[in-house]
């Protein structure tokens, strides 16, 4: 049996009564006026190590902490297999750590609750629904009065609110992934959890989608747990990037990104990012040929 428990997994979840303090919060939220005193989108993980077998041996993440601020973008790089998808899976409630805590806000993430959502890389729309209804389900199941009119506020943000009536399988990749961040968006959540989220999408796409997401992270500027291989995409987008070690998973580095970096017209000209980028590589490289057992890079 493994030791780590999965709970209830669903892409859009539904998991709060609109009448409870969740759901009054969740309210609040969506109309811009948090409850006095809620810091909204504080993410905080105590000691965290998850381990699938049953005697805890052999973590998968190993003893991690740290904080994240409200509005802060920050991203884990890391090799394949370090513990990623994981480490999302439980801010999210999607699993539960074997040691440790989560907790958003103060209030400790034991469910998937809608104030964390997820954009996962592909395959996450309801293909049987409409464009518009997939924004809405969110709202809906909060009990918004107008669900309808909510998914339209999203996915004119997103630039897709002419393909409202339309089915997912319609759309080219990059168009479905914008409404698979409507969506997500679309309930407000106070943590938007990303994990390779532009990965299946061709160069040209993708540039112009970490565009968007950064005009959008200032429109709408939840906390953002961002999961990519690309290390110029984590330095385009994040204030704080942690690099992981291989198996078992947990911090290597924590690296603070100056935000005139990315402001910069050509940053691989500008020789700190050059510099920054070539560390970062090199961490990623080195943890990399540990998955590979080969200590001596391979030459
Ligand atoms: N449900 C599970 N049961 C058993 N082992 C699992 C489970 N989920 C993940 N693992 C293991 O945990 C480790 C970390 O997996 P995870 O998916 O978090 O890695 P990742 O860093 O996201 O990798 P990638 O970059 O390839 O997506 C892997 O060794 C994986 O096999
Ligand atoms: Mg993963």
């Amino acid at each position: 049996m493994h030791a780590a428990t999965l709970t209830r997994f669903g892409k859009m979840r539904m998991a709060v009564d609109p009448r409870s303090e969740a759901g009054r919060r969740l309210r609040d939220i969506a109309a811009g006026c948090p409850s006095p005193g809620n810091a909204v989108g504080t993410v905080l993980l105590r000691n965290v190590s998850v381990s699938f077998v049953s005697d805890h041996s052999l973590a998968v993440v190993s003893d991690v902490s740290l904080m994240i601020r409200p509005g802060e973008f920050v991203t884990f790089l890391g090799p394949s297999g370090c513990g990623k998808t994981t480490l999302l899976n439980v801010i999210g409630g999607m699993l539960l750590p074997t040691v440790g805590e989560v907790s958003i806000d103060g209030v400790p993430v034991t469910a998937p609750t809608p104030v964390c959502n997820v954009v996962f890389q592909q395959h996450s729309l309801f293909e049987w629904m409409r464009v518009a209804d997939n924004v809405a389900f969110g709202p809906r199941a909060l009990g918004h009065p107008d669900p309808r009119g909510e998914a339209m506020r999203f996915l004119r943000l997103v630039g897709l609110e002419d393909y409202a009536e339309v089915y997912p399988f319609t759309l080219s990749g990059g168009m479905q992934q914008r409404v698979a961040i409507a969506r997500a968006l679309a309930t407000a959540p106070s943590v938007l959890l990303m994990d390779e989220p532009f990965g299946a999408l061709d160069a040209q796409t993708r540039s112009i989608m970490q565009e968007e997401l950064l005009k959008l992270r200032h429109s709408v500027a939840p906390t953002v747990i961002f999961v990519t291989h690309d290390v110029d995409e984590a330095l385009l987008l994040s204030d704080r990037i942690f690099v992981m070690r291989a198996a078992p998973g947990g911090l290597k580095e924590e690296i603070a990104v100056d935000a005139d970096l990315r402001r910069s017209d050509d940053p691989m000209r500008n020789e700190s990012y050059h510099e920054l980028r070539q560390r970062i590589l090199a961490q990623i490289r080195e943890e990399t040929l540990k998955v590979f057992n080969r200590p001596d890079g391979g030459r």
